[in-house]
Formats: structure tokens, sequence, C-alpha cells
């Protein structure tokens, strides 16, 4: 179902030309580990999810480790705000993958687009951490608005900040540590409550 993503194999070298262009935006110099992206689907419980949101694919790791394990009818919806990885994760060819061009703060208005409904699992890369506490704060309540009840908010950050923007919001989180990953990175979870 999945194809080789690009010209120059699994886009490590776009990511790293992206990053020196754009670095605050696309927030680390290489794409996360295998390590990463196991914890990271493990911890949004993507298996049982029906529809997913990933917030930030970058060159599309992240995207085909979620594809592996999302069930043959699951929706992945990938948010994107930089055209060349955009373009890199849409060469992934597989029927459940939509890959929209812009940023995570018009999430709830890109879900109505493409007819989706409320997701069970938003997954995110985006660095909170170097963009402005208003972005971030509508980003975390765009994320809280869209979730389905029970469904679950999944957040890998180096820096602590994503966790003080959605406390208010979401609630205490659950973090782990994934120590196999340059540099170790922090898997935040938060729960929606269920109604
Ligand atoms: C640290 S990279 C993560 C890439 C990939 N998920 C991984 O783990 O290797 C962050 C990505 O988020 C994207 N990004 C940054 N701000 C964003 C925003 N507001 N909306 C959507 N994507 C954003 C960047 O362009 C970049 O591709």
């Amino acid at each position: 179902m999945q194809k080789a993503n690009g010209a120059n194999g699994d886009g490590r070298w776009t990511f790293f030309r992206e990053f020196v262009k754009h670095p605050l935006q696309i927030g680390s110099v290489i794409p996360s580990s295998h390590f990463l992206e196991r914890r990271v689907v493990e911890a949004a419980r993507i298996r049982s999810a029906r529809t997913i949101v990933e917030l930030g694919p970058g060159c599309g790791g992240t995207t085909r480790a979620l594809l592996r394990e999302a069930s043959p009818r699951s929706r992945v919806l990938c948010i994107e705000l930089n055209p060349r990885l955009h373009a890199l994760v849409s060469g992934i060819d597989d029927e459940r993958l939509i890959v929209h061009l812009g940023g995570a703060l018009s999430l709830r208005e890109t879900l109505s687009r493409y007819g989706l409904d409320a997701p069970d699992a938003v997954v995110s890369g985006i660095p909170f951490s170097t963009m402005s506490a208003a972005s971030g704060s509508q980003i975390v309540r765009e994320v809280s608005a869209v979730l389905a009840p029970g469904g679950c908010f999944v957040a890998y950050q180096l820096s602590g900040r994503v966790a003080e923007l959605c406390r208010p919001v979401l609630g205490a989180e659950r973090v782990e540590l994934e120590l196999r990953n340059l540099p170790p990175m922090r898997v935040y979870r938060w729960a929606k409550a269920k109604d």
C-alpha cells in the first residue's frame, strides 16, 4: 500500500535542508527515530483509532509508522505547514491518507473541509517551544475542541512548553521519555474526558 517517498530516499536530506532554511518551524535537525515513532504509535493507541490526525509529519517517517499500525478502515489526516515537506508526504501512496498543506491553527476547519469525524487520536511533532504562546494555546484549544470523547492528544517534544499550554485545557499529562532518540524526547499524552 505504501511506496518509497520521493527521489531522495526517505526524505532526510530535504528535511535537513528545510531545517537550515526554517529552523524554528522545523524544530529538529533530523527526523524521529524508529524507537520514537513506535512509542508515539503505542501512546496514541493507533490500532483502535478510526480517525487519526498528524500535525507536522515532516518527511513522513512518523506518518508511515501510523499507517503501518492503523486499521484498514481508518483515515489519517496529516497537516504540514512546509510546502516541500508536504510534497514529500503527498508521495506516500495509501488510500487512507489525506495530506493537507496548512497550519495546525486551522484544525477544526481542515477536518470539516475533508468531512472527517472527530479524531480518536491527534499526534503532534510541531515545535511548541519556538512558536508564540498565543499560537500554541490556540492550537491546544483546537485539538481539545475536535477530539472525540475519550480521544487522546500525543505530543513528542524536547521541551516541557507543550505541557504548560495543555494543562489548563486538557488537565494533567502522562509523560514518558524515549532515550533511544537523538535527542532524547518526551512523549506527552492527554486523554479527553468521555461525556
Ligand atoms: C520536528 S518536525 C517533526 C517531523 C516528523 N513528524 C518527525 O517526527 O520526524 C516538525 C514538523 O512540524 C511542521 N510544523 C511546524 N509548525 C507547524 C504548524 N503550525 N502546523 C503544521 N505543521 C507545522 C514542520 O514543518 C515540521 O515538518
